[in-house]
């Protein structure tokens, strides 16, 4: 860690104390800031997380959906995000008019929605999933048909483990999706030993290549089992700073230097620090959105915990 590093986050911490704020991190972001994360998570952690803190005041270093989410299950407590241009290009790829759209196609067809989308979005769905419980959530709908939005690769995989027949939005996660089965190819002839894990956002031809497919804190847990030695890592690159810290002596190997996700590289330890200076900027949902977005995170928690 450099000296500047160091007194960034001296004053980060000090700060956080005076505002009562608690710094939630996704797994993805830069490793000095996942350092001065409270917790470090998935989505699914973190959104249950958000809902239970006792802080007054939310720093989610993520993207906007997740400060997003956050604002929902804690509408009196101040969200900010570091970086307000720090969104997802998935989730972008739907909007509620178009969802209201498609929904007229598939009367009576639930929705289930990726939490990779916005509160507007989340508002017209029938219960969101995270990579974590996606099998689960789809699994406890009593439909057999469902409409799944917006990641069609996540969707895909999802139908691959269910007898439910699903109707898949065409979003996909640009930096999953440059995940390729020749990275595979090449890493197993040079590691022959490793475990390839991979994402569920990763496209089919590459899922079918893995042996194991977790989110990502999933592949955290999945790491610490002792006969894990080496292991190849199928998703965005910010993770592997955790599992290295988390498990020394172990071997993790970046599937590919292409796997990084600009908007979550967009948080620094200096716009941590201006955040929490400035109070800003807010991520607010509005009422009328977050009263109904709710109903549809609530669901998604009831349904629990999943790999
Ligand atoms: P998880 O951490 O929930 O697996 O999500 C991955 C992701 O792409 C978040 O943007
Ligand atoms: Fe969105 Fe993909 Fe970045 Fe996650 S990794 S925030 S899904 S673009």
């Amino acid at each position: 860690m450099t000296d500047r590093e160091a007194e960034l986050q001296d004053k980060i911490l000090d700060l956080k104390k005076k505002r009562n704020a608690v710094i939630l991190v996704h797994n993805y972001q830069l490793g000095e800031v996942q350092d001065i994360g409270d917790f470090i998570g998935d989505s699914l952690e973190l959104s249950q997380k958000a809902a239970r803190t006792d802080a007054s005041v939310i720093v989610f270093c993520g993207v906007h959906f997740m400060a997003e989410t956050a604002s929902i299950l804690s509408p009196n407590k101040t969200v900010i995000l570091p970086d307000t241009h720090a969104g997802c290009p998935m989730a972008n790829m739907i909007t509620a008019e178009a969802l209201i759209e498609k929904k007229k196609e598939y009367p009576g067809v639930p929705v289930v929605c990726y939490i990779n989308s916005s509160a507007a979005v989340k508002a017209e769905s029938d219960v969101c999933c995270t990579s974590a419980n996606a099998v689960k959530v789809v699994e406890s709908i009593e439909a057999t048909e469902v409409l799944f939005v917006p990641d069609q690769y996540l969707g895909h995989y999802v139908a691959s483990k269910t007898k439910k027949k699903l109707v898949l939005w065409p979003g996909f996660c640009p930096t999953h999706a440059r995940i390729r089965p020749e990275h595979i190819a090449q890493l197993r002839k040079e590691y022959p030993n490793a475990v390839v894990v991979v994402h569920p956002e990763c496209k089919p031809d590459v899922i079918a290549l893995a042996d194991r497919v977790f989110s990502t804190s999933g592949m955290i847990r999945f790491a610490q089992q002792e006969g894990v030695r080496e292991m190849v890592v199928g998703t965005e690159s910010g993770i592997i700073h955790r599992l290295r810290k988390e498990n020394p002596g172990k071997r993790f190997i970046p599937i590919t230097e292409q796997a990084v996700c600009p908007n979550m590289k967009l948080i620094t330890l200096e716009k941590v620090l201006w955040s929490l200076e400035a109070m800003a900027p807010e991520v607010k949902v509005s009422e009328g959105i977050r009263i109904k977005a709710i109903a549809a995170v609530d669901k998604m928690l009831e349904a629990g915990r999943a790999e």
